[in-house]
């Protein structure tokens, strides 16, 4: 720094990852410093159980939930992982507790944390020894009803998913499965609530189908949206009725996320690259290394640590499938109580849902393996007001303050910064690769 501009030291990191940006064209988020604490910025574990408490006061698990279809639900529930209220307890206890971590300071709830939508609200995750990964953690409300977990798929089932957190190294580091089991197996309560739930003393395979159960129960469906779509057409504004016309016509979101009753989350559970990865990625190259890495290693877990811990995470869909086209895909997000879960995107990279319109607006960043269903979509300011005021209606009650709070906050936050508008490409005006020819662009 040259004397002249003198800056507080909480906005140091901020200056610095601008210089980062401004040199290597990266997001500014790559550069975004670890929290730390002992909480890593959770709220406590104990203030989160109080408050899971007082949103779900009563778990009837013969009762299939609220807002989902009881045959899809039954379909989603493995033969051998049937709901139970052993079950539930032991998962919920299982949820919130550091000590399954190598540090003892990560729970499931540190980076999908009760108070904040079941996210951590920041770019990418930060896990034990304050280290920080790829990849922004999606909300775990409402998952039950995923074709396949993650946003590149590489989990089938809820049972798997919630095993790999406790073994990834940035995440909860357990050096293996028996390490996690040990951590718990010798606490009388664990022991007890292992022989209700499963007639088994602790084991890893069980910490992952009670952490299951319990996440069954996390279903948030019961939003104004819900009610609009019973039929009561004022529960929601004009403006955003106004957006769900645009989102099943004019702005094509319908094409990726269905929302309706069978799939009540709004995703159609496939890949696709949007041009979120591309904008700073060479494809190829990470494609050919990872290629090699794969050979060399393959595996569940060593995908998972790609995926969390290296450049090769923008790959998405590719590190599983190793097809070309799935190069730069992700699995379509869902859209519900999308108010309160930012920032958005695989990596964070999106403050704002205006932010997320002004990119699809654009149609997307252009690359060879973008999606065939992304491209300009000619909308305008009221036309982009009126999807977001769409995506609001989307969150639950019983998050409704919260909800409010974040549209304020993402409403100012967007009159003065729309980095990722692009009148010119959005309105047709010019197109992506006569940018490129030009040199405006790459
Ligand atoms: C250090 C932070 C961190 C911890 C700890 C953590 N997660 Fe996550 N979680 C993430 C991130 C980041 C992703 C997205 C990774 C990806 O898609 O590759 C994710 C993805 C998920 C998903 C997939 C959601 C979807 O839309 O597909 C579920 C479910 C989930 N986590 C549950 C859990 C459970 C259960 C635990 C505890 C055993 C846990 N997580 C621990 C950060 C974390
Ligand atoms: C071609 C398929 C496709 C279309 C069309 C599409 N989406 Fe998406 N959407 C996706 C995928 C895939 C992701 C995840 C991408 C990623 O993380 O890189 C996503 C992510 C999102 C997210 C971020 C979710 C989160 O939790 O971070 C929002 C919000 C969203 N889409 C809204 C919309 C809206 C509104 C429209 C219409 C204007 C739309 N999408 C059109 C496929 C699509």
């Amino acid at each position: 720094m040259t004397g002249a501009i003198r800056i507080r030291p909480a906005n140091a990191a901020r200056a610095l990852a601008a210089a980062v940006l401004l040199l290597c064209g990266r997001p500014l988020h790559a550069a975004e410093a670890a929290v730390g604490g002992p909480t890593h910025g959770a709220l406590p574990m104990d203030q989160q159980v109080t408050r899971i408490d007082a949103l779900l006061p009563e778990v009837n698990v013969d009762q299939p939930p609220a807002g989902v279809d009881p045959t899809i639900f039954a379909l989603f529930v493995p033969s051998d992982n049937e709901m139970s209220p052993a079950r539930v307890a032991l998962g919920k206890k299982l949820y919130f507790d550091t000590r399954l971590s190598a540090d003892g300071t990560v729970a499931c709830a540190t980076c999908h944390d009760v108070s904040r939508g079941f996210t951590d609200q920041r770019a990418v995750s930060e896990g034990i020894r304050d280290q920080l990964g790829r990849r922004n953690a999606p909300t775990t409300m409402n998952t039950v009803v995923f074709q396949s977990l993650f946003l590149d798929g590489r989990a089938p089932t809820l049972e798997a998913q919630a095993k790999l957190p406790i073994v990834n190294p940035i995440e909860m580091g357990q050096p293996n499965g028996a390490a996690a089991a040990q951590a718990i197996a010798n606490d009388a309560d664990y022991q007890r609530m292992f022989q209700d739930a499963y007639s088994r003393l602790p084991n890893y395979d069980d910490i992952g189908r009670a952490i299951a159960n319990f996440e069954r129960t996390l279903i948030f469906l019961n939003s104004p949206f819900d009610q609009f779509l019973a039929g009561q057409t004022d529960a929601i504004s004009p403006q955003a009725q106004q957006g769900w016309v645009l989102f099943n016509g004019k702005a094509r979101c319908v094409s990726c996320h269905p929302l309706n009753r069978s799939n009540p989350i709004g995703t159609d559970n496939r890949f696709h690259n949007i041009g979120v990865a591309a904008r700073h990625q060479d494809f190829e190259k990470l494609a050919r290394q990872a290629l090699a890495e794969l050979q060399k290693q393959g595996g569940l877990d060593a995908v998972d640590r790609m995926a969390l811990s290296t450049d090769m995470s923008e790959l998405g869909r590719f590190l599983i499938t190793k097809n070309r086209s799935d190069i730069g895909a992700f699995r379509t997000l869902q859209l519900r109580n999308i108010g309160i879960t930012g920032p958005y995107m695989h990596d964070g990279s999106m403050q704002t849902l205006w932010d997320v319109m002004d990119h699809y607006n654009k149609g997307g960043e252009a690359n060879p393996f973008l999606d065939g269903g992304i491209e300009p979509l000619a909308l305008s300011e009221d036309e982009i007001d009126a999807v977001v005021a769409l995506l609001f209606s989307m969150t639950d009650q019983r998050f409704a303050d919260q909800n409010q709070a974040m549209f304020d906050k993402q409403h100012t936050l967007a009159q003065t910064q729309r980095p990722f508008r692009d009148e010119a490409l959005a309105m047709r005006h010019v197109f992506p690769f006569e940018q490129r020819v030009t040199g405006q662009q790459q």
